[in-house]
């Protein structure tokens, strides 16, 4: 149905795609996999008409195309789903579903249609709960992903492109992302899928290719019958060996953080728990289960009634929803789910965006210590792998999944008590995943609390100490992590069902 031959395309210092070369069949889903920074996004965006290829050539149906723009390629029966969502914020769900449509061109929607038919989309993808009245601004990550998806799918479209969708899905959603997915496959709409995630990939994937460094390495793989470990050393060039640092086993220290009876109405109840120094606790629970929620609550950014304190003094302005600066302050750091919107400085270097939060740490006397400022932000750069290796780049040109780094690049600097991180690893490639575990237990054991969130049920057990199993914004379990097993925690947040 689709082959690119030679696509090359040329950034200011970087050749983001240097001649790849990719076939798709109908009815397939293709996966397209790579390390952060491989050419992915770049790859999509060419065929979804965002970007213009330097060289090479797109045949689609038998018949050579050049998608010169977004609603070109949609013309052409593509549709995609970004990595960063490219809703806009300030339009109804309806608006932003059948914004590019042929009959929206006019600047005239007719509303009521519009309306209905996106119910139908939304229900149709089993969330008949978002309203498509309602502002895309105010929705939750995994909401916004559910309309960007609608949107594709509203478009009928031959071959839908889907750039890392699962990675703000829970469980569930991924599970209802792949019925929807086995749907159009067997209208024989072909899919483009990329994913992190390689277990996904057995799953829902026909055939692989992977990218690296702007190249094809490998074309149309089989994704059930090829080894991981094929996989991952065609992706990274080296054998990454997929596991979780081990637990010291030493006794965790003094309490750092104490939450008691934690309460948000309609969000979450009744939450009591405590981070030791030492000590990681993860919070595993469903989009919607309120942990993203309990976490800005601890930092300060939502209101609350109840007790957080900081090393035994209450932080937070409890009902005022007030006290960010307080508990950076006093050595809390957040990295949120929801990166781009709410921790980048898009335009700024990755320099700047590293050393943002700790900013006070590098002043002397008044002035900003810019040499060690920079030297720190490599360091950290070189530890984590961002790539390009260049600290003054602006930070917008870097790959999803490098921004990704440099975000919690800026959290892992000096100076902090207790770390609040969500969805730590989402879009991170296999061979830094490994990197960023071990460097999140290295913190730990250097005596910093640490609050983890993952919609990764493994990433949860394997990373945390002690595990906290929320459903429906209530504590249901809570439990040492090696005595849990994925099963088990599954079943509790699906079911409800503490064993
Ligand atoms: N607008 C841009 N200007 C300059 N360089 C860019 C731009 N967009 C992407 N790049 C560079 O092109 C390369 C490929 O980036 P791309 O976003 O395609 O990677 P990716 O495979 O999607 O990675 P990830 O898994 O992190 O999303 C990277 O080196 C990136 O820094
Ligand atoms: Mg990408």
């Amino acid at each position: 149905m689709l082959v690119m031959k030679g696509i090359v395309k040329q950034f200011p210092g970087v050749r983001a795609l240097d001649g790849v070369d990719l076939d798709v069949r109908a009815g397939e889903v293709h996966c397209l996999l790579g390390q952060n920074g491989a050419g992915k996004s770049t790859l999509i965006k060419v065929l979804a008409g965002a970007h213009q290829p330097d060289e090479g050539t797109i045949q689609f149906d038998g018949r050579t195309v050049r998608p010169s723009s977004p609603i070109d390629a949609i013309r052409l029966g593509f549709a995609t789903i970004y990595q960063e969502l490219d809703l806009v914020d300030g339009l109804s769900v309806a608006e932003n579903i059948f914004l590019g449509h042929e009959h929206a061109r006019l600047g005239f929607v007719n509303r009521a249609a519009a309306r209905r038919a996106a119910t139908e989309v939304l229900r149709r993808l089993g969330h008949p709960e978002i309203r498509p009245s309602a502002e895309v601004g105010r929705l939750s990550p995994a909401a916004k992903q559910v309309v960007s998806m609608a949107r594709a799918l509203s478009h009928e479209a031959k071959l839908i492109i889907m750039d890392e969708p699962s990675a703000a899905l829970a469980h569930d959603e991924v599970a209802n992302l792949f019925r929807i997915i086995r749907e159009l496959t067997a209208q024989g709409v072909a899919v483009v899928y990329i994913s992190h995630r390689l277990e996904e990939i057995r799953e829902i994937g026909d055939r692989v290719t992977v990218l690296k460094d702007g190249r094809t390495v490998a074309v149309g793989l089989s994704a059930r019958d090829t080894p991981t470990g094929e996989i991952v050393s065609l992706m990274t060039g080296r054998n990454v060996e997929y596991v979780f640092p081990p637990r010291a086993g030493r006794s965790p220290g003094e309490e750092v953080l104490a939450v008691e009876n934690l309460s948000s109405p309609g969000v979450f109840s009744g939450v009591s728990f405590s981070v030791r120094a030492g000590e990681i606790v993860g919070l595993a629970g469903l989009v919607g289960s309120g942990r993203s929620e309990i976490l800005e609550a601890v930092y300060g950014a939502r209101p609350f009634s109840g007790r957080v304190s900081l090393a035994g003094r209450p932080v937070g302005r409890g009902l005022t929803g007030r006290g960010v600066v307080g508990t950076v302050r006093r050595g809390m750091g957040l990295a949120p789910e929801e990166r781009k919107a709410q921790a980048l400085l898009l335009d700024q270097s990755v320099t700047a965006n590293i050393t943002l939060g700790t900013l006070p740490g590098f002043a002397r006397f008044g002035w900003i210590d810019r040499k060690r400022e920079l030297t720190e932000a490599r360091r950290l750069s070189e530890m984590l792998d961002i790539r390009p290796p260049d600290p003054e780049r602006p930070i917008r040109t870097l790959s999803g999944g490098n921004q990704q780094k440099a975000v919690l690049a800026r959290w892992l600097l000096g100076g902090r008590k207790l770390l609040l991180l969500d969805e730590p690893t989402r879009g991170v490639d296999v061979g830094a995943r490994a990197e960023l575990y071990a460097l999140i237990r290295d913190l730990a054991e250097r005596g910093i609390g640490v609050l983890l969130v993952s919609s990764e049920v493994p990433e949860v057990l394997g990373l945390a100490d002690r595990v906290l199993v929320l459903r429906e914004g209530a504590v249901i379990h809570e439990g040492e992590a090696a005595e849990l097993d994925e099963h088990r925690v599954l079943d509790m947040i699906m079911n409800g069902r503490a064993a």
